[in-house]
């Protein structure tokens, strides 16, 4: 994983809207760069082809003033959302390092539902932003996130609980949970937190909420590493089903 990242956890935002017009552009090199990079992300499950579209954003129905949005595809293979969202995040943290503001933009819509045999599966906005525009490493007020309380249960793991609570979700509803057993093993969860849906309808909260814990797996990822910490991580089929605690991965710390 690349090193770098740790760091883009605390900096990163999504642009809900991105202003008037500033004059700034991405481009074309930058363009051929995202298409290259998002080949060279760590895949969360082998065996799951994915590809990527840049369009104008005015092809879609985003319209928060992006210059691009990005239609993610892939094959429908078990995990594949909570792949997305693990390859997806690093595209995110990538873009955030190039000053390229995103939005992951769920509600989004595209005519174009199939590319080179693949699904669309969602898409993610994009416009060129100042470097005054990202949020200050030191002061975390803006993340509205729920208590570590709330998301995790057992130990908590100094440089790893504190941030993957800061992991993005559609609508911000934070549907993960972390139960570490105080014996180095943490089981993953998606969770169906009480109360809080945003406006998802119910029968898109697993499709989101898949997306949303394969960001969560790829900040847990960056955070253990950042510790130096080695772990076995076996991931879990999630079936999808409206259960309120849904195991997705199991990691077992080995020091
Ligand atoms: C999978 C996913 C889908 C999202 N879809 C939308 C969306 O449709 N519209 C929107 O305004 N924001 C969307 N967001 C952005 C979230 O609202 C945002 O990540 C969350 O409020 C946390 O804020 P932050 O990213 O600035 O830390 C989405 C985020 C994720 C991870």
């Amino acid at each position: 994983m690349d090193s770098s990242y740790y760091d883009l956890i605390f900096k990163r935002r999504s642009f809900h809207r991105y202003g008037e017009p500033d004059g700034l552009k991405i481009t074309p090199e930058e363009l051929d760069e995202i298409r290259e990079m998002w080949y060279k992300f760590i895949p969360l499950f082998e065996g799951i082809q994915t590809k990527i579209k840049i369009v104008p954003g005015s092809q879609t129905s985003c319209n928060r003033g992006e210059e691009y949005c990005i239609l993610i595809y892939s094959e429908k293979k078990p995990g594949y959302l909570q792949n997305i969202g693990y390859i997806g995040e690093q595209l995110d943290l990538y873009l955030t390092s190039r000053n390229i503001g995103p939005l992951w933009f769920g509600v989004g819509r595209t005519k174009e539902r199939r590319f080179e045999g693949l699904e669309y599966v969602i898409m993610m906005a994009i416009r060129k932003v100042d470097d005054s525009k990202w949020r200050d490493p030191n002061d975390l007020s803006s993340f509205k996130r729920v208590t570590v309380e709330e998301m995790w249960e057992g130990p908590v793991i100094d440089g790893v609980t504190d941030a993957v609570r800061l992991t993005p979700t559609a609508c911000n509803i934070q549907p993960w949970k972390v139960v570490n057993n105080g014996e180095g093993v943490l089981d993953v969860y998606r969770y169906r937190r009480p109360g809080k849906h945003g406006i998802i309808p119910p029968f898109r909260l697993a499709y989101f909420g898949s997306i949303d814990i394969g960001i969560f797996m790829l900040f847990l990822d960056i955070c253990l590493e950042h510790q130096g910490i080695e772990y076995d991580r076996v991931l879990t089929p999630d079936d999808g089903n409206f259960r309120q605690l849904n195991l997705n991965a199991k990691y077992t710390l080995r020091n």
